[in-house]
């Protein structure tokens, strides 16, 4: 139960996954509080959606509790579990109107958020609404391109008569992945978050990428991706398993991570036209030119989003390896090009000239592998296809010419 002092008039809202909570976030918070002379910030940690399985994740629980040791030396900040005590998605229109039953009609709401968000603010839940209801403070790390940010600031304010105010925040360079990569290569968090936290991860080995898979975990994860395809592009799908399985084997990569990569390559390919386009806005992925020109291409990105965000994966390796199977990259780890290799060479996938090949390469020289499977990508999108292919693939194309002995 709150313990109301004194009415509140203004509130700010500061949701995330806060997966963990850093300084980041706790200086913008103190940051607006100033500012805009806030009584109270209220962190809301987001909710998982109920298909999330607790492995390899934070669960709502964990990351509750490392906001509230976060914050409770601030009196003016204090943590809500509405998102994460409420099933399924949470629109923040949703959270908003209920604050203000809870706060009061008196209370103006200053809802924190990034400045990518405001981009997109137009395609959220009632957003017009919203915009009427509380008003927004877009926060940015320094070297973000204030000048468009600050004209669509005012495009809106002037077309919504919103209020929505521009705050730049030095600390924002910090982020939550960065520092779950940081645990994961053994690298220090100290002043990064504050130290409750660091006790806090290292008391129950947050953030740890030791993946393993139960049977109920791999069932559970096949049920979700099997609906969202077609049965024949789970069929592809289990054929990627199988031979990425092979090929990982080799090279000594641990199956469950093999698994999941291969399982979860397509997972966003057969999504409908416009759902891609909401799960880019909800995850802020960012498509370059040629992907938002080709948006079936941006299939990896998104299963990597959801992946990350809906299954709590957030292993490097497995994320890239969904991300980046559609043109590759530079720099491919090992697992990359497996499920890369593992998607061209699968037993189910139509014979085509050097597809044999390519699976007996793989079988013991990646790099040759990828060299000819690039080519082979490159050839059938030019001339068969007769369309242009992305600039990526084609730059591989050439840094992979040497493996072709
Ligand atoms: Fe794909
Ligand atoms: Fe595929």
């Amino acid at each position: 139960m709150r313990m109301k002092e004194k009415a509140i008039s203004k509130l700010a809202i500061m949701g995330g996954t806060f997966d963990p909570i850093h300084i980041g976030h706790l200086v913008t918070a103190e940051e607006v509080r100033h500012e805009f002379n806030i009584d109270e910030v209220l962190f809301v940690p987001t909710g998982h959606p109920p298909h999330k399985s607790n492995m390899n994740m934070t669960t709502s629980e964990h990351r509750y509790l490392m906001t509230v040791l976060a914050t409770a030396a601030n009196a003016h900040f204090k943590v809500s579990r509405l998102e994460i005590d409420r099933e399924g998605v949470t629109y923040t229109i949703d959270t908003v109107k209920e604050l203000k039953k809870i706060y009061g009609k008196q209370v103006t709401i200053y809802f924190i958020t990034g400045a990518d968000a405001i981009h997109k603010i137009l395609t959220w839940k009632e957003s017009e609404e919203l915009l009427q209801i509380c008003e927004f403070v877009a926060v940015t790390r320094p070297g973000y391109n204030k000048q468009e940010l600050l004209g669509q600031i005012e495009e809106l304010n002037r077309n919504y008569q919103s209020s929505i105010h521009f705050l730049e925040v030095p600390a924002l360079a910090i982020s939550s992945s960065n520092i779950r990569e940081r645990i994961h290569n053994m690298r220090p968090i100290k002043y990064l978050v504050p130290e409750e936290v660091e006790n806090y991860i290292k008391k129950y080995n947050l953030y740890e990428y030791k993946i393993c898979l139960t049977a109920k975990e791999r069932e559970q994860m096949c049920n979700y991706v099997a609906s969202k395809m077609s049965p024949k592009r789970y069929a592809h799908t289990r054929g990627v398993i199988e031979m990425a399985l092979e090929f990982g084997n080799i090279y000594k990569i641990s199956c469950d991570e093999v698994f999941i990569a291969a399982l979860f390559h397509d997972v966003a390919k057969e999504l409908p036209q416009d759902e891609k386009h909401a799960v880019c806005a909800k995850y802020a992925i960012e498509l370059d030119t040629f992907e938002a020109r080709h948006i079936h291409l941006a299939h990896g990105k998104i299963g990597a989003a959801i992946l990350e965000h809906e299954w709590g994966i957030h292993k490097p390796s497995i994320l890239d390896s969904v991300r980046y199977h559609t043109v590759g990259r530079e720099g491919m780890c090992d697992l990359e090009k497996i499920i890369y290799l593992a998607d061209m060479t699968e037993e189910g996938r139509s014979p085509y000239k050097g597809k044999e090949q390519i699976k007996h390469l793989a079988l013991y020289d990646l790099n040759r592998a990828m060299y000819k499977a690039l080519y082979s990508s490159y050839s059938y999108v030019t001339n068969i296809l007769k369309q242009e292919i992305h600039p990526v693939t084609h730059k591989l194309l050439e840094y992979y010419k040497q493996y072709d002995l």
